[in-house]
């Protein structure tokens, strides 16, 4: 048996308020909150990047048997901060993991951290007696102003993957589907993503729809055989456009969990944003961390990972004996209770704020003071990224 042993999230601590937001651009706050499904977002400060983030979701998982026993680490995201070095490499180093382990990144927008988990989990079957760290970083950028502002966000979440799992078995059989489409991408130029809105919609939901019949039809499982479902989250919205089309001929009980499942599935995401590779396994996190009460060990939950450009796949896990006693649910609840609620101005001034590196690569600078976390990104020396650790 292999899946997820523990698992772990981190966000910068300052946000907007989506509300004021709203009223700001001259918007019905109603749009964001109901129609989109999003109250606050996470805003990073210039020392929060890909790599600190990735260090801070991982880091509180990590016994000296884990750094020990971690022979692959593999990190999904679509905003590393390098063309060619990973951030995973950054990752062996601030975590101090042993010299003998592989590190590499994998891309597809926001599927990269699904690809790493299933590479973790089949390198784990092979290797029984060694465990993966798999994490899904990424800062979501469409712009200030921006047809997709109010679907940004920061954040990572780690994973660590071994045999006999406290929390979920991965089962064996999942299905995936590539389109090469353009609903959102971000070319080599750019800061932010190019993103046509309604098109990229349409895809994730033809796609889900379309996984589910092959799914079904593969597994012969129907959705009875199911206690949740996860889904990708660029907004809380998205999922449950996706859901609701399948469980028109379903019986009212069953509908119900389902929908109420999906609804604390989707809690974390609200306050935090679109984290893109991490999303998934936030929803994850949501829903067992929400709904304990109402989950036992062996509820199969189903995983609807989506990156757009495109590629998605479903596939399941069950949870196991004694998964509430390996949750993180309390330290997840100050993170989002201490965080800053920024003004506009502060939002504004955080999210343009850029690094001006000289001809010979350097701009070292402090700890943003709104920052308080304990890996941060320090800048830049001799065109050399470094991190401190407090
Ligand atoms: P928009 O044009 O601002 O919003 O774009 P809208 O006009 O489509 O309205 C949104 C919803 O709010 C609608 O509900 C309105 O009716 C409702 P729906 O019909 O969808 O159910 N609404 C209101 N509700 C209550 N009170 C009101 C009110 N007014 C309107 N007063 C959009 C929204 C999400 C398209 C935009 O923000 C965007 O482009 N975001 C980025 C793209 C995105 O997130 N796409 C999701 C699928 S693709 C994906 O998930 C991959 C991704 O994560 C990237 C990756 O893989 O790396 C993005």
């Amino acid at each position: 048996m292999v899946g997820i042993d523990k698992i772990n999230f981190y966000t910068p601590n300052t946000y907007i308020d989506l509300e004021e937001l709203a009223k700001h651009r001259g918007v019905d706050p109603a749009k964001f909150t109901i129609g989109i499904g999003q109250s606050k977002m996470s805003v990073p400060p210039i020392s929060q990047d890909t790599v600190s983030m990735a260090a801070n979701a991982a880091y509180p998982l990590l016994t000296e048997n884990d750094l020990n026993n971690i022979d692959l680490i593999v990190v999904g995201t679509e905003t590393g901060v390098d063309e060619s070095k990973s951030v995973a490499s950054f990752i062996h180093d601030l975590l101090d993991i042993h010299p003998f382990a592989k590190s590499v990144d994998l891309k597809q927008a926001c599927f990269g951290a699904t690809a790493g988990l299933m590479m973790a989990v089949d390198f784990v079957r092979l290797h029984p007696d060694k465990k993966a760290l798999v994490i899904g970083s990424d800062i979501s950028r469409y712009g200030l102003n921006s047809s997709g502002e109010v679907t940004q966000g920061a954040g990572s979440v780690a994973m660590i993957v071994s045999s006999n799992p406290k929390i979920i078995e991965i089962e064996e059989t999942s299905v995936s589907m590539t389109k090469s489409i353009f609903d959102f991408w971000r070319p080599n130029y750019s800061k932010t993503a190019i993103v046509d809105g309604k098109f990229s919609n349409e895809a994730y939901i033809s796609f889900f729809s379309e996984l589910w019949v092959e799914y079904s039809k593969r597994t012969n499982l129907s959705l009875e055989d199911f206690s949740a479902f996860c889904f990708h989250l660029p907004y809380t919205k998205m999922g449950k456009k996706a859901l609701l089309p399948i469980l028109e001929k379903e019986a009212p009980k069953n509908k119900d969990l389902l929908l109420e499942n999906y609804q604390y599935s989707t809690n974390y995401s609200r306050d935090i944003g679109n984290i893109y590779t991490g999303s998934l396994y936030l929803s994850f996190m949501s829903l067992i961390e929400h709904a304990s009460s109402s989950l036992t060990a062996t509820d199969r939950i189903g995983f609807f990972s989506y990156g757009s450009g495109a590629v998605a796949e479903i596939f399941t896990g069950k949870l196991v004996d004694g998964f509430k006693d390996s949750l993180l649910s309390a330290e997840h609840e100050k993170l989002l209770t201490n965080r800053i609620d920024l003004s506009i101005e502060d939002y504004t001034t955080m999210f343009t704020k850029e690094l001006s590196i000289d001809s010979d690569g350097n701009h070292l600078f402090n700890q943003d003071k709104t920052d308080n976390s304990i890996f941060f990104f320090k800048g830049t020396e001799n065109h050399q990224r470094l991190y401190g650790k407090n």
